[in-house]
């Protein structure tokens, strides 16, 4: 079998010390499941913005192009604007590669606890519009430094994307509990989300068997905590998809064990696949950054790849390890170090 080559870009503070661990971790599971995986690694990061006045080369993009996934630590750093790390990295691959799908599944684990009083049981996925919508390079700043300064952003919602998001959403919730919420506030914002809600419900006529609510981002935020095991699979747009997931990550207790993928669905383009928290220059090069928001990462770019039972057995051993006191890190109360959970993940998927 040829490998399938995944191009791997650590980033700056704690993304590379949690990357070591996925890669670990990947390495013990494709063993066991005779997958083959070659990796390249890129030193893109704010360290290189810093030396060379780019987070990555001119023809950054182009590189990757010739891969099956990208798998990211973190960026950002202090010093460097988080604008130009964003900008610079991240966003310019989420469009090049129109990875316009940003997954995030949300789960309480046995032993992580919640910040909530009773979140047993709390499974949902949120799927993010990620190319469009209010992060949008239209609009300008005029009049600087005048009174009458001011700053116009245009919000894009296309039929295009609209609908294949929705369309994303609806076949993920077909899978699952076959529950799709769309979160909207067409009430407030009379023109973009009358249009976004029109377009759900289209496509949702065509599963009929998939129960879809619409409701107001601010009611859902409320919802996120007050019952949120009540839902299966979120649909938002950029701005408001971006806001839930840190919420539901927050729900979950830890931002360390969240993880993401920013899918091409049809596997034209590679996708990226990264934790959700950042760079932690707080707790950069001390060992002791939760290395499962990575490792849970690594099992969405293997179940994109096709390998759905090796990506299986690393979210069970995940599971296994947070179950157990003396495998957690610091932010979930535990005293263990990241080399330590690694140990014990790799010990779980042999
Ligand atoms: P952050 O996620 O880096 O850290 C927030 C807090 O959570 C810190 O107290 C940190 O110690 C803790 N934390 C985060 N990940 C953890 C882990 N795996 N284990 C244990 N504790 C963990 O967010 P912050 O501080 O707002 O941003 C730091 C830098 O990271 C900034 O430059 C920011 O722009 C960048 N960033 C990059 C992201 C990306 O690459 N996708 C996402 C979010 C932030
Ligand atoms: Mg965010």
């Amino acid at each position: 079998m040829t490998a399938q080559k995944i191009a791997v870009i650590p980033g700056d503070g704690i993304g590379g010390e949690v990357i070591d661990s996925a890669r670990a971790v990947l390495d013990a599971v494709c063993v066991k499941h005779s997958i083959s995986l070659s990796y390249t690694d890129f030193d893109w990061s704010c360290e290189r913005y810093a030396n060379e006045g780019a987070m990555m080369p001119a023809d950054g993009i182009d590189t990757l192009r010739e891969f099956d996934a990208i798998l990211l630590g973190a960026v950002g750093w202090p010093g460097v604007p988080d604008h130009v790390s964003l900008w610079g990295l991240l966003i310019p691959i989420r469009r090049a590669f129109r990875q316009y799908v940003n997954l995030r599944p949300i789960r309480v684990f046995d032993g992580v606890r919640s910040p909530l009083r009773d979140a047993d049981g709390v499974d949902f996925v949120v799927v993010r519009e990620n190319v469009e919508g209010e992060y949008s390079e239209i609009g300008g700043r005029m009049n600087r430094g005048f009174p009458d300064e001011m700053a116009v952003q245009e919000s894009v919602f296309t039929r295009v994307g609209i609908t294949r998001i929705a369309d994303y959403a609806l076949e993920l919730a077909a899978t699952r509990r076959k529950r799709l919420t769309s979160a909207t506030k067409s009430n407030g914002i009379v023109h973009t989300l009358p249009f976004w809600d029109e377009v759900v419900a289209e496509r949702s006529a065509r599963h009929p068997d998939i129960e879809v609510v619409s409701e107001h981002i601010d009611a859902l935020a409320a919802k996120f905590v007050l019952d949120p095991r009540r839902f299966d699979v979120v649909v938002a747009s950029n701005l408001f998809g971006d806001i839930l997931s840190d919420l539901a990550a927050g729900v979950a207790g830890s931002i360390g064990i969240a993880p993401s993928a920013n899918l091409d669905p049809t596997k034209q383009y590679p996708s990226m696949f990264e934790p959700v928290h950042g760079s932690a220059p707080d707790i950069a090069g001390r060992g002791v950054a939760n290395p499962v928001g990575a490792v849970w990462s690594a099992a969405m770019m293997l179940d994109h790849l096709g390998h759905p039972a090796a990506a299986a057995d690393i979210v069970t051993a995940m599971a296994a390890t947070l179950a157990e006191p003396h495998t957690r890190t610091g932010d979930l109360g535990g005293s263990a170090s990241t080399r330590e959970v690694t140990d014990a993940l790799v010990d779980a998927v042999r």
